[in-house]
C-alpha cells in the first residue's frame, strides 16, 4: 500500500515535471513580437478600423525621421477627454496627465545599438508599415497574436497568420536585393550603412 502510494507520487512528480517543461517550451518567447504587458490595454484594431485613424495620425516622426514615434497623452486627451472618459483604461491617461508623465509604453520591435534602421526612407520608397509589421489594424494588442502560446503556434502552423517578423540582418538584406532588382531601388548592401 505504501510502496504503491510512493509509485503514485513519483508518477505524479514525473508527470508535473513534464506538463512544466512542455509550457515553458510553447511559452519561450521568440525574441521580437512577443506579446509584452502594456500599462494601459491600447487597441489598434478600435482606432485603426473602426474609427479610420491613419497610422500616421499617431506614428507621426516616421515620414520625417529615424523613428516612428508614439503619441503623446495630450494627443490621446484630445478624443478621450470625452470619449469613453469613464471607462479604467481611459481614466488612467488623465492619471499621466496629472502626474505630468509619458505613458510608460513597453517597446516591442528593438534592433541592437550597432545599427541603423530610418523609417523615413522606407517610406520614401513607398513601402507599408504593413510590409514590415503585420496586420496592425486587426490587432486588439500589438503582436500579441504573434506571441508564443499554443493557440499562436496551431494557428501559425495551419497556416491562418502570417509568421512574425524577425527583424534579422537576413531579413533587411533579402529585401534590398529583392528591391532593388525588381523596383530600380538603391537599398544598401555593404555594411557601414546599416552599421555605424
Ligand atoms: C490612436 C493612435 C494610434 C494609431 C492610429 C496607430 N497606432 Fe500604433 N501604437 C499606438 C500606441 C499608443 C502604441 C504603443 C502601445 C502598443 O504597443 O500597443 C503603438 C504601437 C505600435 C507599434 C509597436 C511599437 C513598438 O514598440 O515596437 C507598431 C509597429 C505600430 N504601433 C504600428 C501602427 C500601424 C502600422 C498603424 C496603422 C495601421 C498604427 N500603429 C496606428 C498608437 C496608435
Ligand atoms: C480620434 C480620436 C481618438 C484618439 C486620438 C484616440 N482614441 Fe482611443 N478610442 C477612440 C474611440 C472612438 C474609441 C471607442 C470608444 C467606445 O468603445 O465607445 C476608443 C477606444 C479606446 C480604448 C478602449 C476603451 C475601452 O475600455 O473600451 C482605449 C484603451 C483607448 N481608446 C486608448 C487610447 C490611447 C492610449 C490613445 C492615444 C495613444 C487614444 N486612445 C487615442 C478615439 C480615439
Ligand atoms: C522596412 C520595414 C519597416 C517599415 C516599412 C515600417 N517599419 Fe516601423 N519599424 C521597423 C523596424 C526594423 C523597427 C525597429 C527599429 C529600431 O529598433 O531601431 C521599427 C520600429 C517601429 C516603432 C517603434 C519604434 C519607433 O520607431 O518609434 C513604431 C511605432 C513603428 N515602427 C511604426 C511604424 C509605422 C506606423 C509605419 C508606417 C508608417 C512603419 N513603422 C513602417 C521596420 C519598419
Ligand atoms: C520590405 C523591404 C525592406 C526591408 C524589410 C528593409 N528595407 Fe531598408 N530599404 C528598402 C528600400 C526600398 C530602401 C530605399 C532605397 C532607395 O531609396 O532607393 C531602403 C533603404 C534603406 C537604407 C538607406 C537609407 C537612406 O537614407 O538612403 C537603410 C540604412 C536601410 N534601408 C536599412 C534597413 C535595415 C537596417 C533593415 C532591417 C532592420 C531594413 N532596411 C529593412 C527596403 C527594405
Ligand atoms: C540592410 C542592413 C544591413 C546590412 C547591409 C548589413 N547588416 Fe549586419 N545587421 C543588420 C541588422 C539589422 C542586424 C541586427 C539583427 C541581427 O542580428 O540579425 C545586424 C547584425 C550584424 C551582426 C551581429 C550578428 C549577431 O548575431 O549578433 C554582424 C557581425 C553584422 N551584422 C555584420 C555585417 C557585415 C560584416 C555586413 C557587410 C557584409 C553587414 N552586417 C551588412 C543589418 C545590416
Amino acid at each position: 500500500m505504501g510502496a504503491r502510494a510512493g509509485v503514485g507520487a513519483l508518477g505524479v512528480v514525473l508527470l508535473a515535471i513534464l506538463v512544466f517543461l512542455a509550457v515553458s517550451s510553447w511559452s519561450r518567447q521568440p525574441a521580437v513580437a512577443k506579446a509584452s504587458i502594456q500599462p494601459i490595454n491600447f487597441p489598434h484594431n478600435t482606432h485603426v478600423q473602426t474609427y479610420k485613424l491613419d497610422c500616421q495620425y499617431c506614428h507621426s516622426d516616421a515620414r520625417r525621421s529615424e523613428y516612428a514615434g508614439l503619441p503623446s497623452v495630450t494627443r490621446c486627451l484630445g478624443c478621450h477627454k470625452i470619449t469613453a472618459a469613464d471607462r479604467p483604461e481611459i481614466k488612467k491617461l488623465g492619471e499621466y496627465l496629472a502626474k505630468g508623465e509619458p505613458i510608460p509604453w513597453v517597446r516591442v520591435n528593438k534592433l541592437p545599438e550597432f545599427t541603423y534602421f530610418p523609417h523615413k526612407a522606407h517610406l520614401r520608397a513607398k513601402l507599408t508599415c504593413q510590409e514590415c509589421h503585420g496586420a496592425v489594424e486587426t490587432m486588439t494588442t500589438f503582436a500579441a497574436e504573434t506571441g508564443r502560446t499554443l493557440t499562436n503556434d496551431l494557428l501559425n502552423l495551419v497556416g491562418l497568420r502570417p509568421a512574425a517578423r524577425p527583424l534579422t540582418m537576413g531579413w533587411c538584406v533579402d529585401c534590398h536585393r529583392r528591391q532593388n532588382a525588381t523596383a530600380g531601388m538603391h537599398a544598401p548592401l555593404d555594411c557601414v550603412t546599416c552599421h555605424h
